[in-house]
Protein backbone atom coordinates (compact mmCIF):
# COMPACT_ATOMS: atom_id res chain seq x y z
CA UNK A 1 0.00 0.00 0.00
CA UNK A 2 1.74 3.49 -0.89
CA UNK A 3 1.48 6.19 1.75
CA UNK A 4 -1.21 7.82 -0.52
CA UNK A 5 -3.67 4.70 -0.34
CA UNK A 6 -3.33 4.60 3.15
CA UNK A 7 -4.17 8.56 3.32
CA UNK A 8 -7.19 7.81 1.05
CA UNK A 9 -8.32 5.31 3.98
CA UNK A 10 -8.75 7.88 6.25
CA UNK A 11 -9.99 11.24 4.05
CA UNK A 12 -11.90 11.00 1.04
CA UNK A 13 -11.34 13.84 -1.25
CA UNK A 14 -14.21 15.32 -3.58
CA UNK A 15 -11.73 14.67 -6.49
CA UNK A 16 -11.90 11.23 -5.53
CA UNK A 17 -15.43 10.70 -7.13
CA UNK A 18 -15.04 8.53 -10.29
CA UNK A 19 -14.38 9.73 -13.41
CA UNK A 20 -12.78 6.82 -15.16
CA UNK A 21 -9.05 5.37 -15.21
CA UNK A 22 -5.86 6.30 -15.80
CA UNK A 23 -4.55 4.31 -19.32
CA UNK A 24 -1.89 1.91 -18.45
CA UNK A 25 1.84 2.58 -18.24
CA UNK A 26 3.17 3.51 -20.92
CA UNK A 27 3.32 5.83 -24.26
CA UNK A 28 0.11 6.42 -26.26
CA UNK A 29 0.66 8.40 -29.67
CA UNK A 30 -1.28 11.06 -30.77
CA UNK A 31 -1.74 14.81 -30.36
CA UNK A 32 -1.03 15.52 -26.41
CA UNK A 33 -3.66 18.27 -26.02
CA UNK A 34 -6.62 15.83 -26.98
CA UNK A 35 -4.76 13.10 -24.93
CA UNK A 36 -4.42 15.16 -21.74
CA UNK A 37 -8.49 15.98 -21.99
CA UNK A 38 -9.24 12.27 -22.17
CA UNK A 39 -7.55 11.96 -18.38
CA UNK A 40 -10.08 11.85 -15.43
CA UNK A 41 -9.34 15.35 -13.13
CA UNK A 42 -7.02 15.15 -10.24
CA UNK A 43 -5.53 12.23 -11.45
CA UNK A 44 -1.59 13.00 -11.84
CA UNK A 45 1.07 13.64 -8.91
CA UNK A 46 3.42 15.19 -11.61
CA UNK A 47 3.61 16.40 -15.13
CA UNK A 48 7.12 16.72 -15.88
CA UNK A 49 7.73 17.79 -19.46
CA UNK A 50 10.25 19.49 -22.30
CA UNK A 51 7.88 21.11 -24.06
CA UNK A 52 8.24 22.20 -27.96
CA UNK A 53 10.26 25.61 -27.46
CA UNK A 54 8.06 27.69 -30.45
CA UNK A 55 11.35 28.91 -31.66
CA UNK A 56 12.27 26.48 -35.00
CA UNK A 57 10.59 25.33 -37.72
CA UNK A 58 11.72 21.99 -36.70
CA UNK A 59 8.75 18.96 -37.11
CA UNK A 60 9.18 18.35 -33.75
CA UNK A 61 8.74 22.48 -32.61
CA UNK A 62 6.39 23.64 -35.08
CA UNK A 63 3.82 25.15 -32.83
CA UNK A 64 2.86 28.14 -35.20
CA UNK A 65 1.88 29.48 -39.11
CA UNK A 66 5.28 29.94 -39.64
CA UNK A 67 5.01 32.98 -41.61
CA UNK A 68 8.08 34.89 -40.75
CA UNK A 69 11.52 33.63 -42.66
CA UNK A 70 13.46 34.02 -40.16
CA UNK A 71 12.64 30.60 -39.23
CA UNK A 72 13.60 29.11 -42.79
CA UNK A 73 17.09 28.21 -44.04
CA UNK A 74 20.09 27.60 -42.14
CA UNK A 75 23.24 29.92 -41.71
CA UNK A 76 26.50 28.53 -42.93
CA UNK A 77 27.65 27.76 -39.26
CA UNK A 78 24.73 25.81 -38.59
CA UNK A 79 24.78 23.93 -41.69
CA UNK A 80 28.10 22.94 -40.96
CA UNK A 81 27.76 22.44 -37.58
CA UNK A 82 24.28 20.16 -37.91
CA UNK A 83 22.75 22.28 -35.11
CA UNK A 84 19.55 21.29 -33.39
CA UNK A 85 17.71 23.78 -35.26
CA UNK A 86 18.73 23.69 -38.54
CA UNK A 87 16.08 25.87 -39.85
CA UNK A 88 16.03 28.69 -37.65
CA UNK A 89 17.71 31.00 -40.19
CA UNK A 90 18.90 34.33 -39.39
CA UNK A 91 17.93 35.61 -35.72
CA UNK A 92 14.59 37.27 -35.13
CA UNK A 93 15.32 41.10 -35.07
CA UNK A 94 11.69 42.21 -33.65
CA UNK A 95 10.63 44.67 -36.82
CA UNK A 96 7.93 42.48 -38.34
CA UNK A 97 4.25 41.85 -37.39
CA UNK A 98 5.42 38.29 -38.26
CA UNK A 99 8.24 38.40 -35.80
CA UNK A 100 6.16 40.19 -32.93
CA UNK A 101 3.33 37.45 -33.06
CA UNK A 102 5.83 34.73 -32.58
CA UNK A 103 5.47 35.06 -28.50
CA UNK A 104 1.87 35.84 -28.79
CA UNK A 105 1.24 32.85 -30.60
CA UNK A 106 3.35 30.50 -28.39
CA UNK A 107 1.37 31.96 -25.13
CA UNK A 108 -1.91 31.12 -27.41
CA UNK A 109 -0.25 27.57 -27.95
CA UNK A 110 0.61 27.44 -24.34
CA UNK A 111 -3.03 28.32 -23.41
CA UNK A 112 -4.33 25.07 -25.35
CA UNK A 113 -3.24 22.59 -23.29
CA UNK A 114 -2.09 24.35 -19.53
CA UNK A 115 -6.03 24.68 -18.40
CA UNK A 116 -5.89 20.85 -19.00
CA UNK A 117 -2.87 20.34 -17.16
CA UNK A 118 -4.31 21.72 -14.33
CA UNK A 119 -7.24 19.96 -14.76
CA UNK A 120 -5.22 16.63 -14.32
CA UNK A 121 -3.08 17.39 -11.56
CA UNK A 122 -3.69 16.83 -7.77
CA UNK A 123 -4.38 19.78 -5.90
CA UNK A 124 -0.86 20.79 -4.67
CA UNK A 125 0.70 18.48 -7.88
CA UNK A 126 3.90 20.22 -9.67
CA UNK A 127 4.42 20.84 -13.12
CA UNK A 128 8.20 21.18 -13.86
CA UNK A 129 8.49 22.57 -17.70
CA UNK A 130 11.62 22.41 -19.37
CA UNK A 131 11.06 25.48 -21.77
CA UNK A 132 13.07 27.56 -24.06
CA UNK A 133 15.05 30.41 -22.47
CA UNK A 134 13.36 32.48 -24.93
CA UNK A 135 10.00 32.33 -24.77
CA UNK A 136 9.27 30.51 -21.37
CA UNK A 137 7.81 34.20 -19.90
CA UNK A 138 4.93 33.42 -22.34
CA UNK A 139 4.57 30.11 -21.08
CA UNK A 140 5.06 30.71 -17.62
CA UNK A 141 2.04 33.70 -17.84
CA UNK A 142 -0.21 31.05 -19.75
CA UNK A 143 -0.10 28.95 -17.04
CA UNK A 144 -0.28 31.23 -14.36
CA UNK A 145 -3.52 32.53 -16.75
CA UNK A 146 -4.93 29.19 -16.35
CA UNK A 147 -4.52 28.75 -12.70
CA UNK A 148 -1.17 27.30 -11.91
CA UNK A 149 0.65 29.17 -8.96
CA UNK A 150 4.22 29.95 -9.94
CA UNK A 151 6.71 28.43 -7.93
CA UNK A 152 10.35 28.97 -8.66
CA UNK A 153 12.93 28.78 -11.76
CA UNK A 154 15.48 26.05 -11.49
CA UNK A 155 18.33 26.52 -13.92
CA UNK A 156 19.66 23.07 -15.89
CA UNK A 157 23.47 23.53 -16.13
CA UNK A 158 24.62 21.83 -19.27
CA UNK A 159 27.67 20.84 -20.42
CA UNK A 160 27.40 20.24 -23.68
CA UNK A 161 26.37 23.70 -25.16
CA UNK A 162 26.92 24.44 -28.56
CA UNK A 163 28.08 28.23 -28.94
CA UNK A 164 27.93 30.35 -32.49
CA UNK A 165 27.78 33.70 -32.26
CA UNK A 166 29.28 35.01 -35.16
CA UNK A 167 32.94 37.19 -35.18
CA UNK A 168 31.56 40.58 -36.81
CA UNK A 169 34.86 41.09 -37.69
CA UNK A 170 34.87 38.76 -40.20
CA UNK A 171 31.34 40.10 -41.74
CA UNK A 172 33.97 43.13 -42.52
CA UNK A 173 37.04 41.03 -43.88
CA UNK A 174 34.54 39.45 -46.49
CA UNK A 175 33.56 43.12 -47.64
CA UNK A 176 36.86 43.48 -47.55
CA UNK A 177 36.14 46.62 -44.96
CA UNK A 178 39.33 46.04 -42.76
CA UNK A 179 38.88 49.79 -41.34
CA UNK A 180 35.46 48.37 -39.75
CA UNK A 181 36.79 44.60 -38.88
CA UNK A 182 39.71 46.58 -36.86
CA UNK A 183 37.11 48.56 -34.88
CA UNK A 184 34.47 45.61 -34.20
CA UNK A 185 37.33 42.97 -33.49
CA UNK A 186 36.14 40.93 -30.77
CA UNK A 187 32.53 41.62 -31.04
CA UNK A 188 30.02 39.14 -31.70
CA UNK A 189 26.37 38.61 -33.35
CA UNK A 190 24.19 36.01 -31.36
CA UNK A 191 23.90 34.75 -27.67
CA UNK A 192 26.04 33.96 -25.39
CA UNK A 193 26.76 29.96 -24.60
CA UNK A 194 23.56 28.88 -23.49
CA UNK A 195 24.65 27.05 -20.60
CA UNK A 196 21.59 26.25 -18.29
CA UNK A 197 18.09 25.56 -19.49
CA UNK A 198 15.35 26.73 -17.55
CA UNK A 199 12.92 24.63 -15.62
CA UNK A 200 9.83 26.74 -14.36
CA UNK A 201 8.04 25.03 -11.54
CA UNK A 202 4.46 25.78 -10.89
CA UNK A 203 1.68 23.79 -8.53
CA UNK A 204 -2.02 23.36 -8.66
CA UNK A 205 -3.11 25.61 -6.10
CA UNK A 206 -4.57 23.49 -3.10
CA UNK A 207 -8.02 23.90 -1.71
CA UNK A 208 -8.87 27.42 0.09
CA UNK A 209 -8.86 26.87 4.00
CA UNK A 210 -6.57 22.95 3.94
CA UNK A 211 -3.37 24.03 4.93
CA UNK A 212 -0.17 22.42 2.94
CA UNK A 213 0.13 19.87 5.64
CA UNK A 214 -3.53 19.01 5.01
CA UNK A 215 -2.81 18.85 1.40
CA UNK A 216 0.22 16.59 1.83
CA UNK A 217 -2.28 13.70 3.80
CA UNK A 218 -4.80 13.69 1.69
CA UNK A 219 -2.97 14.07 -2.45
CA UNK A 220 0.12 12.78 -1.44
CA UNK A 221 2.14 16.27 -3.39
CA UNK A 222 2.54 19.73 -2.23
CA UNK A 223 5.97 19.72 -0.36
CA UNK A 224 9.58 18.46 -1.74
CA UNK A 225 12.31 15.90 -0.66
CA UNK A 226 14.95 17.44 0.21
CA UNK A 227 16.90 14.09 1.16
CA UNK A 228 16.15 12.50 -1.81
CA UNK A 229 17.12 15.50 -4.04
CA UNK A 230 20.78 15.49 -1.90
CA UNK A 231 21.19 11.99 -3.69
CA UNK A 232 21.80 13.52 -6.83
CA UNK A 233 23.41 17.73 -5.78
CA UNK A 234 25.93 18.86 -3.07
CA UNK A 235 23.29 21.38 -2.00
CA UNK A 236 19.40 22.07 -1.73
CA UNK A 237 19.74 24.51 -4.42
CA UNK A 238 17.76 25.58 -7.16
CA UNK A 239 20.62 24.88 -10.09
CA UNK A 240 20.93 21.01 -11.17
CA UNK A 241 24.35 20.26 -12.26
CA UNK A 242 23.96 16.68 -14.30
CA UNK A 243 25.28 15.85 -17.16
CA UNK A 244 24.70 12.50 -19.53
CA UNK A 245 25.93 9.16 -18.78
CA UNK A 246 28.39 7.66 -20.62
CA UNK A 247 26.94 6.56 -24.31
CA UNK A 248 23.80 8.42 -23.40
CA UNK A 249 22.03 10.48 -25.94
CA UNK A 250 21.70 10.96 -29.64
CA UNK A 251 17.84 9.92 -29.58
CA UNK A 252 16.58 13.24 -29.65
CA UNK A 253 17.58 16.69 -30.57
CA UNK A 254 16.45 17.94 -27.27
CA UNK A 255 17.03 14.57 -25.05
CA UNK A 256 17.69 15.27 -21.37
CA UNK A 257 19.57 12.93 -19.18
CA UNK A 258 17.89 10.42 -17.34
CA UNK A 259 19.78 11.47 -13.62
CA UNK A 260 18.44 14.91 -14.31
CA UNK A 261 14.58 13.70 -14.42
CA UNK A 262 15.45 11.56 -12.00
CA UNK A 263 16.08 13.89 -9.13
CA UNK A 264 12.86 15.86 -10.61
CA UNK A 265 10.61 13.45 -10.19
CA UNK A 266 12.21 12.14 -6.29
CA UNK A 267 11.99 15.70 -5.51
CA UNK A 268 8.02 15.99 -5.78
CA UNK A 269 6.70 12.61 -5.93
CA UNK A 270 6.77 8.78 -3.93
CA UNK A 271 6.61 5.56 -5.11
CA UNK A 272 3.33 4.43 -6.52
CA UNK A 273 2.74 7.89 -7.99
CA UNK A 274 1.71 8.92 -11.08
CA UNK A 275 4.16 10.97 -13.98
CA UNK A 276 2.54 12.42 -16.74
CA UNK A 277 5.10 13.95 -19.70
CA UNK A 278 2.39 15.02 -22.50
CA UNK A 279 5.14 15.88 -24.74
CA UNK A 280 7.55 12.70 -23.89
CA UNK A 281 9.96 12.95 -27.41
CA UNK A 282 12.42 9.88 -26.87
CA UNK A 283 11.01 9.07 -23.41
CA UNK A 284 13.70 9.80 -20.77
CA UNK A 285 10.84 10.99 -18.40
CA UNK A 286 9.03 7.26 -18.39
CA UNK A 287 12.69 5.60 -18.35
CA UNK A 288 13.68 7.75 -15.12
CA UNK A 289 9.65 7.51 -13.50
CA UNK A 290 10.27 3.39 -14.47
CA UNK A 291 13.14 2.81 -12.76
CA UNK A 292 11.88 4.66 -9.56
CA UNK A 293 8.80 2.62 -9.29
CA UNK A 294 6.40 5.62 -10.31
CA UNK A 295 3.95 5.10 -12.56
CA UNK A 296 4.12 6.70 -16.07
CA UNK A 297 2.23 7.96 -18.85
CA UNK A 298 3.67 9.97 -22.02
CA UNK A 299 2.13 11.18 -25.19
CA UNK A 300 4.09 11.68 -27.98
CA UNK A 301 3.01 13.13 -31.93
CA UNK A 302 6.34 11.49 -33.76
CA UNK A 303 5.76 7.79 -34.38
CA UNK A 304 9.19 7.24 -34.51
CA UNK A 305 9.82 9.42 -31.30
CA UNK A 306 6.93 6.78 -29.82
CA UNK A 307 9.34 3.71 -31.11
CA UNK A 308 12.20 4.77 -29.33
CA UNK A 309 10.63 5.35 -26.16
CA UNK A 310 8.62 2.17 -25.89
CA UNK A 311 12.05 0.44 -26.98
CA UNK A 312 13.96 2.36 -24.26
CA UNK A 313 11.30 1.44 -22.11
CA UNK A 314 11.71 -2.43 -22.82
CA UNK A 315 15.47 -2.03 -22.80
CA UNK A 316 16.07 0.68 -20.07
CA UNK A 317 13.09 0.07 -17.48
C1 LIG B 1 11.34 19.06 -26.58
S1 LIG B 1 10.84 17.52 -27.22
C2 LIG B 1 11.00 16.40 -25.85
C3 LIG B 1 12.26 15.54 -25.86
C4 LIG B 1 12.49 14.75 -24.58
N1 LIG B 1 12.94 15.63 -23.53
C5 LIG B 1 13.49 13.62 -24.69
O1 LIG B 1 14.34 13.45 -23.76
O2 LIG B 1 13.46 12.89 -25.68
C6 LIG B 1 9.14 17.76 -27.44
C7 LIG B 1 8.39 16.64 -28.12
O3 LIG B 1 7.03 17.02 -28.23
C8 LIG B 1 6.50 16.43 -29.40
N2 LIG B 1 5.28 17.16 -29.77
C9 LIG B 1 5.18 18.41 -30.32
N3 LIG B 1 3.89 18.76 -30.47
C10 LIG B 1 3.14 17.71 -30.01
C11 LIG B 1 1.75 17.47 -29.87
N4 LIG B 1 0.84 18.39 -30.23
N5 LIG B 1 1.36 16.29 -29.35
C12 LIG B 1 2.25 15.35 -28.95
N6 LIG B 1 3.59 15.52 -29.05
C13 LIG B 1 4.04 16.69 -29.57
C14 LIG B 1 7.61 16.53 -30.43
O4 LIG B 1 7.48 15.55 -31.46
C15 LIG B 1 8.86 16.33 -29.54
O5 LIG B 1 9.31 15.00 -29.62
Amino acid sequence: MTHETANRQRIVPAEAAGEGALPPDGVLAGDSVALVRSLPSASVHLILSDIPYGIGAEDWDVLHTNTNSAYLGASPAQAKAGAVFKKRGKPINGWSEADRAIPREYYDWCLTWAPEWLRVLKPGGSALVFAGRRLAHRCVAAMEDSGFSYKDMLAWMRARAPHRAQRLSAVYERRGDAAAARTWDGWRVGNLRPTFEPVLWLTKPYRIGATLADNALIHGVGAYNQEALMQYVSGPENVLDMGFAPKEGGLHPTQKPVRLMQALIELTTQEGQTVLDPFCGSGTTLVAAKALKRRFIGFEADETYVETARKRLRDEG
